[in-house]
């Protein structure tokens, strides 16, 4: 039988379970991964049948993470980011993103100003999975009806999260996802 969303949560409850370090967001990762290869789940949630928006498709009791499906219309640029103390896994599913990833580069003594520089940039085209931990930044960037599956550790809207203004520097508490 296929892998499918109920053999993904109870595997993600299991690995997660033991914590949430850096090898078991990589876990969490190789199982989106193979989620992926469900040509029947991904037709079903993410085809042009689905409906657009963000859908909560599982939501962990016990510890908090989420998979989310962001089945997207519009093409959409999201200004650099991160997950707070979380951390998201996005795998695509249909067309795809380009994704860039950044570091921090000031002496982070001014709290609302900081320098951020590239650091990677790169496709994430279907059945790939990037992995965003722990205070990583990114940016997302993909055309009209690109579709993916994003797994979180947490609701991200309950938490602190921070997005990156380049040209001036200035670092803005962001909005219930506002940059995914
Ligand atoms: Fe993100």
């Amino acid at each position: 039988m296929a892998y499918d969303l109920d053999q993904l949560t109870r595997d993600l409850n299991e690995t997660l379970k033991q914590g949430q370090d850096k090898q078991k967001i990589e876990t969490v990762r190789q199982l989106l991964a193979k989620l992926l290869t469900n040509q029947a789940f991904v037709a079903k949630t993410c085809g042009p049948h689905a409906e657009p928006g963000l859908h909560l498709m599982y939501e962990d009791k016990e510890l908090g993470f989420q998979v989310l499906a962001h089945i997207n219309e519009k093409h959409r640029k999201s200004p650099p980011h991160d997950h707070g103390e979380s951390w998201a896994v996005y795998g695509q599913a249909i067309g795809y993103t380009d994704m860039t990833e950044y570091r921090r580069i000031d002496d982070g003594k001014q709290p609302d100003v900081t320098k951020i520089e590239e650091t990677r940039r790169y496709r994430l085209n279907p059945g790939e999975v990037g992995v965003y931990s722990h205070g990583a930044i990114h940016a997302i960037d993909y055309p009209d009806k690109s579709r993916f599956i994003r797994i979180t550790g947490t609701n991200l809207d309950q938490i602190w999260r921070v997005a990156f203004d380049q040209e001036t520097g200035r670092v803005k508490r962001m909005g219930p996802q506002q940059a995914s």
